[in-house]
């Protein structure tokens, strides 16, 4: 049997909600990863360094206690942060960045910044105190194509956010396209990347060919394959600047299979085997350890894991749903098919 042994990853980009949700997906990320960086997009949002405690003190409740794991906390820019916010968050070892959300671009991003401009000295603030902003990398204007708005969002917003401030640390959340490939290659090391496993496995076809399937559909939405084949060659590039994040998104599944489903892919329930799948596919297992175990705590300047986990090359077949309350469950990716990576207990 074909195995390997990985130092223990982290997830640097994960939702994982509150409540019963929280209760079904927490322990599936916590049994393969050390640390996972939380994303703040709840209703209401997590805006300040008490909210983030809270909902740190939440999600560790929800956490057997057989895993150690840390939560790490991100606070969601509004119009209305302020520098103090940010230099409270800056001295709050428990957060690690702030999350840019542009109003509207996503799920639970309506309470996001409206105008990039008027928030110029919380980025100064950021770049002074260096706290690390994630970027939810669309445009949101109605006449740009939904497949367009990534590059248009590096174009127009990204790259102007990356001069005035040349010194704030970023990271460009999923990306989906070549654009963004090209863009985080060719900048400083202060800027990087996230990267999910369903861009790494899908294009579009995957939502739209053969009926809609509304379990591939997230933001941002899946591309042409020539983008699939630029993330996963970047992915497995052995360069830094690219790094794990699964973007893990519950939604109730009757909330996805709906006339206006949800946005999100559920894949934490396992992560690492996805990611094992898209890299054994590209013949290179052997760049999977820097990008899912080194590369993200480097640039967070955090150390490294020194636990180790690993992956067997073996079968099995994908739940078709996990319970979530009595009457709701939760649809996974890839759900009634075969993996062929399993972690071992
Ligand atoms: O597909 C997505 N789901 N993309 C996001 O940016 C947000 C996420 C969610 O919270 O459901
Ligand atoms: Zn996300």
């Amino acid at each position: 049997m074909q195995q390997i042994t990985l130092t223990q990853p982290d997830d640097w980009h994960l939702h994982v909600r509150t409540g019963d949700m929280l209760k079904t997906v927490i322990n599936h990320t916590a049994r393969q990863f050390s640390r996972a960086i939380i994303m703040p997009n709840l209703q209401p949002p997590v805006t300040n360094v008490a909210q983030a405690l809270n909902y740190q003190q939440e999600i560790q409740q929800a956490t057997s206690r057989q895993y150690n794991f840390t939560p790490l906390m991100v606070l969601y820019l509004t119009n209305a942060t302020t520098v103090e916010d940010v230099q409270q968050a800056s001295l709050s070892p428990a957060i690690h960045a702030f999350k840019l959300y542009p109003a509207g671009a996503t799920t639970n991003s309506d309470q996001g910044v409206t105008d990039l401009n008027a928030i110029y000295p919380i980025f100064a603030a950021m770049e002074e105190l260096n706290v690390p902003l994630l970027v939810h990398g669309e445009v949101t204007d109605p006449e740009i194509d939904i497949f367009d708005r990534e590059r248009v969002f590096i174009e127009q917003k990204l790259s102007v956010i990356h001069q005035h401030f040349p010194d704030l640390r970023i990271v460009l959340e999923h990306v989906t396209t070549s654009d963004a490939v090209q863009f985080v290659q060719q900048a400083p090391d202060n800027i990087a990347a996230t990267i999910t496993p369903q861009h790494l496995l899908y294009n579009r076809n995957a939502i739209l060919v053969g009926g809609i399937k509304p379990h591939y559909y997230c933001l941002p939405i899946l591309k042409r394959e020539t983008h699939r084949e630029a993330l996963v060659k970047a992915a497995t590039s052995g360069n830094p600047k690219f790094f794990l994040g699964t973007d893990s998104a519950p939604h109730l599944t009757h909330l996805k299979e709906n006339s206006c489903g949800c946005a999100g892919c559920y894949s934490a329930y396992a992560a690492i085997e996805l990611y094992a799948e898209a890299f054994d596919k590209a013949g290179a297992l052997d760049k999977l350890e820097g990008f899912a175990s080194f590369y993200g705590a480097d640039f967070y300047q955090l150390p490294r894991n020194t636990q180790q986990i690993t992956l067997e090359k073996t079968d099995w077949q994908v739940p078709e749903h996990y319970p979530v309350t009595e009457k709701e469950q939760l649809t996974p990716l890839k759900a009634g098919e075969i993996l062929h990576w399993k972690l071992q207990a």
